[in-house]
């Protein structure tokens, strides 16, 4: 489904290819963007691909690669998914009264994407609860982290969600990028990750959208200030979290706590070391000017249809 084609130019929100010199907006002098422009490929479509992955399929505790600390770090992300995608599709809704026709309708193409997601992720969990972890406990520390942000600003939260989407999409463009993250991996959670990684990839400019839109009559200074320090603060809480729960799954597995920290710390800073690799490319939301698109990588969303369609089941 090709939303933006069927749509007009919205106002107020200008386009760009990232090749374009408008992809990085207007500077003034102080290098801060003067009215924020999105950097979104005019002709950038989301796609909905409402996939469900074999039920009947059991997929072994340790599903990546018999490891379990490579499990344990999956899992730890996946028991995360489902509240916080909600809270995603609720922070939008704040928002969509407001918005121009055409970012609208990606908002409506967005929350399909990620309630699809969130049901898979469920399932997926429930597989994980499966072979006795505790996930609930992890569900029940998102839930209480959430709750924090009751009663904010709606900005406050769209910003939260900026640092969560950005995070997103750098970790999918890891695992579609390089194949070896998921190589030994449980083919059907594989794809389960891999079906999900593309669609955050195709939606990483759309909060970001809304977000320059929200804000169109803040100053470059003012967005640029909130945007950096909740991306700071959001991604270390919610990375701490999660390193936290795998040490939690892996404690599970009969580890001591030191042996499942080292284990997890090697896992993600050295080998295959996916944290370190993307360190960079997640600093570029402090810059000034920031847009998800800037990274031009769509060619990535075609691996989708060719690798994994195998696993794809009719709807229930
Ligand atoms: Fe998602
Ligand atoms: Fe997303």
């Amino acid at each position: 489904m090709a939303i933006r084609d069927s749509l007009d130019p919205e106002p107020g929100l200008e386009r760009g290819r990232p090749s374009d010199k408008r992809a990085d907006g207007a500077r003034g002098d102080d290098g801060f963007l003067i009215a924020g422009r999105s950097a979104t490929p005019e002709e950038h479509a989301l796609i909905v691909r409402d996939q469900r992955f074999d039920r009947s399929h059991k997929t072994p505790r340790w599903w990546h690669s018999n490891d379990p600390v490579a499990t344990a770090w999956y899992n730890s992300v996946s028991a995360s998914l489902p509240r916080g995608e909600a809270f995603f599709i609720d922070t939008l809704k704040a928002f969509r009264d407001d918005l121009p026709p055409r970012l609208a309708a990606e908002v409506k193409a967005f929350t399909r994407q990620e309630i699809n997601h969130t049901r898979e992720h469920v399932a997926f969990n429930r597989l994980v609860q499966d072979h006795g972890y505790d996930v609930e406990s992890i569900d029940r520390g998102i839930h209480e982290m959430l709750a924090l942000t009751e009663g904010r600003p709606p900005e406050f939260n769209l910003a939260i969600t900026i640092a969560l989407e950005h995070f997103a999409a750098i970790i999918s463009r890891q695992l579609l990028a390089h194949p070896e993250y998921l190589a030994g991996a449980d083919p059907v959670a594989a794809d389960v990750w891999r079906w999900h990684a593309t669609e955050e990839i195709e939606h990483k400019g759309l909060v970001y959208d809304v977000w320059l839109h929200a804000t169109r009559d803040w100053s470059a200074w003012k967005r640029w200030q909130v945007r950096s320090l909740i991306a700071l603060l959001i991604t270390r809480k919610y990375f701490g979290n999660r390193v936290r729960d795998a040490i939690g799954l892996l404690m599970q597995d009969g580890f001591e706590r030191r042996s499942a920290k080292r284990r997890l710390r090697a896992f993600l800073w050295w080998k295959p070391g996916m944290m370190r690799r993307m360190f960079v490319e997640w600093a570029a939301i402090l810059k000034p000017g920031f847009h998800p698109w800037q990274h031009d990588d769509r060619a990535l969303l075609g691996l989708h249809a060719s690798a994994y369609c195998d696993a794809v089941m009719p709807a229930e």
